[in-house]
């Protein structure tokens, strides 16, 4: 029998919503972790600026200490886990905890996105793991599936429902008829919602998200000031209910896409066909659809947001950290799934040069000739119209909805089209356009 190995010794830094789901799960399945990873995993100091908060629920197991950096310089810790979020202490933490030789998990997807180059760079140097399962879509383990599970693949496309406070609003909106704040507060209530919920009602999140698994999807570097980032607060049930009515449904989607003259890495809302399995990825959950050459597509579901699905992630890290301590650091999953010297300088595509199809709608005043006006200019912009509905009007009401559907086409030419066609005596306001995906 194998000599038994001393246990991992974890610093867990903030024990909030997710870091109490780490308590506990750990706790709980301590017997079942410990056959899974080879040797007892234990949290054996805890920071937490609200001590008493802390102490409450570590009671005397652990250490709590106010001071997040005495943890990762402990020469008592194995594992760091930082649940602090943000971008400046928690960089601090996680870059000093590197140079100090710990292995570290993070659910830190702003940080991420935005640093990631910078703390992988340094954790190489360090021959350190950072580990981020929980970092994008909480429980799913979309980042196992992607760096390992699908190695044989050249990934073509992602597409994802990776905000569950957005995508739950969305929902509740739709089959409620709830008004947004409603829905917004009762996601906060139950703890799915960002710090700052602009993060999730503006895409911002999700695009953290999305940036981190195009990275490792196409072995290219974190950008994510470079994704298109659009949310969802501009929608109004209008178009949620003709999208319905023309068999779709509207989702806020992270698309990211290898085409030939680049990646296209955008956050938006898009129409998505009803009968898709993941256009019913409903209220809080998570779906992310990744299309592999060899594989074809494949579908990743679950919980992406609350403290026991993050923990699961978390826990699951820690395990694969765990296993791993003692293997040579050149020979473990690279940070971005390819090997570092070896990541791709394949541009990301300004938003104009992106193609899909689009869900247009106008109110235009009802007389001879508007229909006619309209196909002009899309024709004029090579946009080929898919299918096209003049909604009833209102009674005692002149101007009447036109719902276009278009082909493929490129956005620049669908900007170029939309201002022409918001300069017509004959359209009442804005265009209101939505990108559709059929995700085949
Ligand atoms: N605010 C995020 C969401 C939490 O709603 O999905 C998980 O990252």
């Amino acid at each position: 029998m194998k000599a038994a190995l001393k246990p991992i010794r974890v610093g867990l830094l903030g024990i909030g919503t997710v870091g109490g789901g780490v308590w506990e799960v750990l706790g709980r399945n301590a017997d079942e972790i410990k056959r899974r990873a080879g040797r007892a995993i234990e949290i054996t100091v805890v920071a937490d600026k609200a001590a008493d908060h802390a102490r409450g629920i570590v009671k005397d197991k652990a250490k709590v200490i106010g001071d997040a950096f005495e943890v990762v310089r402990s020469k008592d810790v194995d594992i760091v886990i930082e649940l602090i979020g943000g971008y400046t202490v928690a960089k601090e933490l996680v870059l000093e905890a590197i140079r100090n030789g710990k292995h570290v998990v993070t659910a830190n997807k702003a940080l991420l996105a935005t640093h990631g180059n910078e703390i992988f760079a340094e954790a190489q140097k360090r021959g350190v793991m950072v580990a981020f399962e929980a970092a994008v879509a909480g429980g799913v383990p979309i980042i196992k599936a992607l760096r390992e599970g699908l190695a044989a693949n050249r990934i073509e496309w992602i597409a994802g429902i990776i905000n569950g406070t957005s995508n739950f609003i969305l929902s509740e909106m739709r089959d409620k008829g709830l008004p947004f704040a409603k829905v917004l507060a009762e996601a906060q209530k139950r703890g799915y919602a960002e710090a700052d919920p602009t993060f999730d009602i503006e895409g911002v999140d999700a695009a953290h998200k999305l940036t981190i698994m195009s990275a490792i999807a196409f072995g290219i570097p974190m950008q994510f000031s470079k994704a298109y980032t659009e949310g969802i607060s501009k929608l109004t049930a209008d178009d949620i209910r003709y999208a319905e009515q023309l068999g779709y449904r509207i989702k806020l989607l992270g698309i990211t896409k290898r085409v030939k003259a680049g990646i296209e890495l955008r956050v938006h809302p898009t129409l998505v066909p009803t009968k898709r399995l993941i256009a019913n990825v409903e209220g809080v959950m998570n779906g992310i659809l990744v299309k592999g050459d060899a594989v074809g597509p494949t579908l990743y579901y679950g919980a992406g947001a609350g403290s026991m699905p993050t923990a699961s992630a978390v826990v699951a890290d820690l395990v694969d950290v765990t296993r791993l301590i003692t293997a040579d650091p050149e020979h473990r999953v690279p940070h971005l799934a390819f090997q570092p010297d070896q990541l791709s300088d394949i541009p990301i595509l300004p938003m104009g040069e992106v193609e899909t199809s689009y869900y247009l709608r106008m109110r235009v005043v009802d007389k001879p000739g508007v229909l006619a006006d309209l196909t002009r200019i899309l024709a004029d912009a090579s946009i080929s119209i898919e299918a096209m509905v003049q909604k009833e009007p209102a009674e005692g009401e002149s101007r009447v909805d036109i719902v276009l559907l278009t082909h493929r086409a490129i956005e620049k030419n669908v900007d170029g089209a939309i201002q022409k066609i918001e300069q017509l005596g004959t359209v009442v306001g804005k265009v209101t356009r939505i990108r559709l995906e059929e995700l085949l």
